[in-house]
């Protein structure tokens, strides 16, 4: 299905919001204090000194497949790639967020204890005098896999202690390549929101403990909206005008809302209305768009409605979507759809045999997102309102996982 959010009132609903431009120029602003550690911390950052980012990608063979197969004429629209299933470091789009929440709050207890001031250089913090200060301190968070493989890799880099708590739909390898690092696995036998409640209440009172939580941290949000300015910066290099008459399409893979919202708001502000984003979620797992049609938010679950949540997008496979994200991008985002697991296999074997691409299947949800805009009559409908009839659009999928899928 194809769900068109009839709250949409476009860049005019950012002033409302409790977080705002600056704040994603704060969060921008405590990577780049960060990244000369990060540089010297991970090998694969240091050739980008530090700063974590994908790449945009030009897929000429995989765009006409999909183009072909939707029936779109050759003049659908440009169509490209933002490869956060390459991001180094933690390889999905989770790593945004993952690594700033943890960076903030190392930088604080540094600042708070005195091992740093702003004005040092943080290499200071891969020393082991602040290791050792570090290990005193548990990092924990509940995840599907990704939250869990970017939080622990970070944190166990930096010397924290770490806890992570896995839903039955997270992959073995992700496990196994955690615990390879020093990082305490536990297995729960419920779903994502099991185990979130497992981690919070864990940590709960424990000024040693911090609890990543995934479904109401501003951080994460925060730096998932710092890859609008990344994005915009890369449009411009390679010359690609963003503006009502060349407006960008953006389909985002969700699960409980942190990543594709946090980037919608980052977008929003960037880009203003010149920018729509459309979030792709499983067909037995379409939990923000129940909470956002209902405005029930995290008071409803896809079960409640007979869903299983069971699909093999591991990191969409949420029942309950995060209402504080919810809340967020209620006036922002233009629509959702859904997506079959048989599509999703079918994506990944595309992305790999045509543009050489290692994605994992929750990373291709977006690909039919330009056919379910131009082949259907609420999409159409939704370009004519916006007056985008004629306008040259300029599609993006943004991939969200697979850099470290084993062969
Ligand atoms: C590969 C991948 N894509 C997309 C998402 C969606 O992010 P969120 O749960 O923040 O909506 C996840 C979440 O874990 C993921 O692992």
């Amino acid at each position: 299905m194809l769900w068109i959010n009839p709250q949409y009132r476009g860049a005019m609903a950012l002033s409302e919001l409790e977080l705002q431009f600056h704040d994603i120029l704060d969060a921008e602003a405590r990577l780049y204090r960060f990244a000369p550690l990060l540089g010297e911390l991970f090998e694969e950052a240091a050739p980008a000194h530090g700063i974590i980012e994908s790449e945009l990608l030009d897929i000429p063979e995989l765009r006409q497949q999909l183009m072909a197969e939707a029936g779109i004429n050759a003049d659908g629209g440009r169509l490209l790639i933002k490869g956060d299933h390459n991001l180094p470091v933690a390889g999905s789009i989770k790593a945004r967020g993952g690594i700033y929440a943890v960076l903030r709050y190392a930088e604080a207890l540094a600042l708070k204890h005195e091992l740093i001031d702003y004005s040092d250089n943080y290499r200071r913090l891969g020393e082991k005098k602040a290791r050792e200060f570090f290990s005193r301190y548990t990092i924990s968070v509940g995840s599907t896999g990704n939250l869990g493989l970017s939080i622990g890799i970070i944190s166990a880099k930096l010397g924290f202690t770490v806890k992570i708590h896995m839903s039955a739909d997270a992959k073995a390898w992700k496990k196994a390549l955690l615990r390879s690092l020093g990082v305490t696995i536990i297995e729960h036998t419920g779903d994502y929101g099991a185990a979130v409640e497992q981690g919070r209440l864990e940590a709960e009172g424990n000024p040693y403990a911090f609890f990543v939580d995934d479904e109401n941290s501003v951080d994460l949000f925060l730096g998932y909206a710092v890859a609008a300015l990344r994005l915009k910066n890369q449009l411009t290099a390679r010359g690609i005008a963003v503006n009502e008459h060349h407006p960008l399409m953006v389909y985002l893979p969700c699960g409980v809302g942190g990543a594709p919202g946090g980037i919608t708001f980052g977008l929003k502000h960037v880009f203003g209305d010149a920018v729509h984003c459309f979030f792709a979620e499983p067909v037995e797992s379409p939990c923000m768009t129940l909470g956002l049609l209902t405005g029930k938010h995290d008071k409803i679950s896809v079960y409640d409605i007979g869903l299983s949540n069971r699909t093999i997008a591991d990191g969409l496979a949420v029942a309950r979507p995060s209402a504080f994200v919810g809340r967020m991008i209620q006036g922002i985002i233009s629509g959702t759809f859904t997506v079959t697991d048989a599509r999703l296999e079918e994506n990944v074997r595309l992305a790999r045999t045509l543009e050489q691409l290692k994605l994992e299947p929750s990373a291709t949800a977006g690909f039919q997102g330009p056919q379910w805009l131009l082949q259907t009559e609420p999409g159409r409908d939704y370009l004519r309102r916006h007056g985008l009839e004629n306008a040259e659009l300029i599609h993006i999928l943004w991939t969200t996982g697979g850099r470290y899928l084993p062969e």
